[in-house]
């Protein structure tokens, strides 16, 4: 089946390179011709493992093309995925939909055969309609569905996350669709993924569900982790109690800075949007957005007190390791570091930082902090270590060489490290929600 992924970015790269994969013939489309550019010559313009490797088979097997031109792209596709993005729109928080519909009025001004428009970018209930309403406008004279299928995918784990997914979910009413989608997906029933056919408008509120359910896990172990501080509980073995109850679930109760990334803050406050239009409040992402946001703040203040207080910290030197907002990523966006640099610039601590792939990236967000080539260059002379982000390089630190090269200070932000080994090695260590 030939395949049309208009959208380049995370989402419409890994799909397109995955539908590749399972033997389609796809052509990836983006208006950004440095981009396009860059992927025919075999360059990623997002760091994710084993996404070169993917593309450039694929590409050579001449299943995955690339191209500015949206109607040669899509000319004779059976489906055409909108996979551009829905950031944040500026001031009201609502998902800025003004791509989505350009790309469908282009699509709508340049089909000429029947094909399935499929939304995969994240969109508020009811952007299926509209998009149906701009392509009948439009009226290109053949028969055309609008269906919704949303993307699950992780950063970092995408290529393992799209071909093995807990479920595919379909939005459409109309059978052809449903025939349509099923062919594009045959490939993972036989790993029995399974496919749930739902309402356009059900399925695109089940991604911002969702993704704010997850936000609502994260953030209520972090409000626990809290509370075992002050308790004198382990929050590690809190999760692990609650997490064996099947109906709770042991994923995603890991306590840390806070949630971060391009999904979660800009999904929770767009189904907020939502909700306030229908008139229907849902309090408790309200109230989770308000945690995240200031607990991220917070862990700067967790820090400072790592340095003995406010005073004291006035002049000290902070390394941060790890600056995205979670490993295996050059992903920037809302991650806790932004905030945790912020809060130690303001109270005049000096800041270090070495993160394996987000420096590029960060540099323009924290400009006060200064980037090192590597770990122990970062924690040269600081008063303190804190770990931000738990890449794998993080979890084996030289402690003997941090206790020569600086002082014996580890704030661990993410819980790797077991507290009674580090102090037994003559640390000072706080971590989220242990004793
Ligand atoms: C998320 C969803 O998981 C994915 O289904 C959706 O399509 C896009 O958003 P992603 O943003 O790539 O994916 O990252 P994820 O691994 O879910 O982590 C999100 C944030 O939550 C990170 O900042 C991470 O550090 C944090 N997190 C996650 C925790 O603090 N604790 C956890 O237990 C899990």
């Amino acid at each position: 089946m030939k395949i049309a992924m208009v959208g380049s970015g995370y989402v419409g790269l890994v799909s397109g390179a995955c539908f590749a994969d399972f033997g389609h013939d796809v052509v990836c489309i983006d208006k950004d011709p440095a981009k396009i550019d860059s992927l025919k010559n075999g360059v990623m313009p997002i760091y994710e493992p084993g996404l070169a490797e993917l593309v450039g088979s694929n590409v050579r097997a001449g299943r995955l093309t690339f191209t500015t031109d949206l109607a040669e792209g899509i000319a004779d596709a059976s489906a055409i995925f909108i996979a551009v993005g829905t950031p944040s729109r500026r001031g009201d928080g609502h998902a800025d939909l003004s791509f989505v519909y350009a790309v469908a009025e282009e699509i709508g001004a340049n089909l000429k055969q029947p094909a399935v428009i499929v939304t995969k970018s994240t969109v508020p209930v009811g952007t299926g309609d509209e998009v149906e309403r701009i392509l009948g406008e439009a009226n290109p004279g053949v028969k055309f569905a609008v269906a919704s299928n949303p993307e699950f995918l992780r950063e970092g784990a995408a290529i393992g996350d799209f071909k093995h997914p807990d479920r595919i979910v379909v939005g459409t009413e109309d059978d052809w669709a449903r025939g349509v989608m099923t062919e594009v997906y045959r490939p993972l029933f036989l790993n029995k993924s399974p496919m749930l056919f739902t309402s356009r408008r059900s399925s695109e509120l089940i991604k911002y569900a969702a993704n704010a359910f997850l936000a609502v896990k994260i953030t209520f172990i972090n409000e626990m982790a809290d509370l075992c501080e002050k308790v004198g509980a382990d929050v590690q073995d809190v999760s692990r109690g609650i997490g064996m109850d099947g109906r709770i679930g042991a994923k995603f109760l890991h306590a840390g800075p806070g949630y971060g990334g391009s999904c979660f803050p800009k999904d929770t406050l767009a189904l907020l949007k939502t909700a306030e239009d229908y008139e229907a409040p849902t309090r408790i992402v309200e109230a989770v957005v308000k945690v995240n946001d200031a607990r991220k703040r917070a862990m700067g203040r967790k820090v400072i007190e790592a340095l003995g207080g406010m005073d004291a910290a006035r002049g000290k030197k902070v390394a941060l390791l790890g600056l995205t907002f979670k490993p295996n990523t050059d992903d920037m966006r809302d991650a806790p570091a932004i905030a945790i640099a912020l809060a130690l610039a303001d109270a005049g601590v000096e800041v270090t930082a070495y993160d394996p792939e987000g420096m590029e990236l960060a540099k323009p967000l924290m400009p006060d902090v200064t980037m090192c080539a590597s770990a122990y260059a970062a924690i040269e002379g600081a008063d303190a270590t804190v770990i931000v982000t738990e890449w794998d390089a993080f979890r084996a630190l030289d402690l003997d060489r941090i206790k020569r090269i600086a002082a014996p200070v580890l704030v661990d932000l993410r819980n790797v490290y077991d507290p009674a080994e580090v102090r037994a090695n003559g640390f000072t260590y706080v971590s989220v929600g242990r004793p």
